[in-house]
């Protein structure tokens, strides 16, 4: 059976720690479009090029842009079995832009926090750029300081993580990503059994927020 997830949330919320750890369970693939974004920043491609400075700024990418790399990035033949969408869809544009191309939804997730919690979080984060793992200062230490546990190479601070790029990013996510809550929910209650929509409280820690999400899939 194919589980196709959408992971929604506002920066920080953990969506990319969740996701990961979903999709070993699910065994399905995690796209991350941020992730997929910050290759494309690191390969000095046209996208990346153009991207770099929006990011920074923490605006949003355009959404045709968007739209046109998640779908070929799900028409893969690895995303048969399922997908985990971490931080796509992103607008209403997007949603209905991804609805009409066809690409069908089981389960929307919404990891809920608050704000100052989430500057927290982002200010704490690093990552092992080369493979997306991330860990935090505080929270999540790695055993080594400053390096991934696997590969032993330097961990850094993602260029958006700066207080300042955190408070607009946080404005973005609530002017234009946030209205996807009540998008989802609406679909979820008009097309009863075809969508299903998860709210977990995203301030508990990472194995409670883990827990409760399989939890109501299972039930779901
Ligand atoms: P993206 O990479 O998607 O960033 P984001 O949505 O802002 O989310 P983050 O990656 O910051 O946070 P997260 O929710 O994944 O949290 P994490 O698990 O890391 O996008 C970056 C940029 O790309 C965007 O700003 C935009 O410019 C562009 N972009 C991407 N997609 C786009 C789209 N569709 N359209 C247009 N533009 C797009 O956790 C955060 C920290 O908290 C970590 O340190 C972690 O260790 C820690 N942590 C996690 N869970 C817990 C917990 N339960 N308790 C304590 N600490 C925790």
């Amino acid at each position: 059976m194919s589980t196709r997830v959408i992971l929604l949330g506002p920066p920080g919320a953990g969506k990319g720690t969740q996701a990961q750890l979903l999709a070993k369970q699910l065994g399905v693939v995690h796209i991350s479009t941020g992730a997929m974004l910050r290759d494309a920043v690191a390969a000095k491609s046209p996208l990346g090029l153009m991207a770099a400075k929006v990011m920074q700024a923490g605006q949003l990418v355009a959404d045709d842009l968007m739209v046109e790399l998640v779908q070929q990035r799900v028409a893969q033949d690895d995303c048969a079995q399922g997908f985990i969408l971490d931080g796509f869809p992103r607008t209403l544009v997007q949603a209905q832009a991804l609805a009409a191309a066809g690409v069908e939804i089981d389960v929307v997730i919404e990891l809920a926090l608050d704000d100052e919690v989430i500057v927290q979080r982002i200010s704490g984060r690093l990552v092992h750029l080369a493979s997306g793992r991330t860990y935090h200062r505080q929270f999540a230490p790695p055993k080594d300081e400053g390096r991934d546990d696997v590969t032993g190479e330097a961990l850094v601070q993602r260029e958006d993580d700066q207080e300042a790029t955190i408070r607009a990013r946080l404005q973005v996510y609530h002017q234009q990503t946030a209205p996807l809550i009540a998008h989802y929910n609406d679909l979820a209650q008009a097309a009863a059994g075809c969508i299903c929509y998860i709210r977990v409280d995203a301030s508990q820690s990472v194995e409670a927020v883990q827990a409760a999400l399989l939890q109501r899939l299972q039930a779901s």
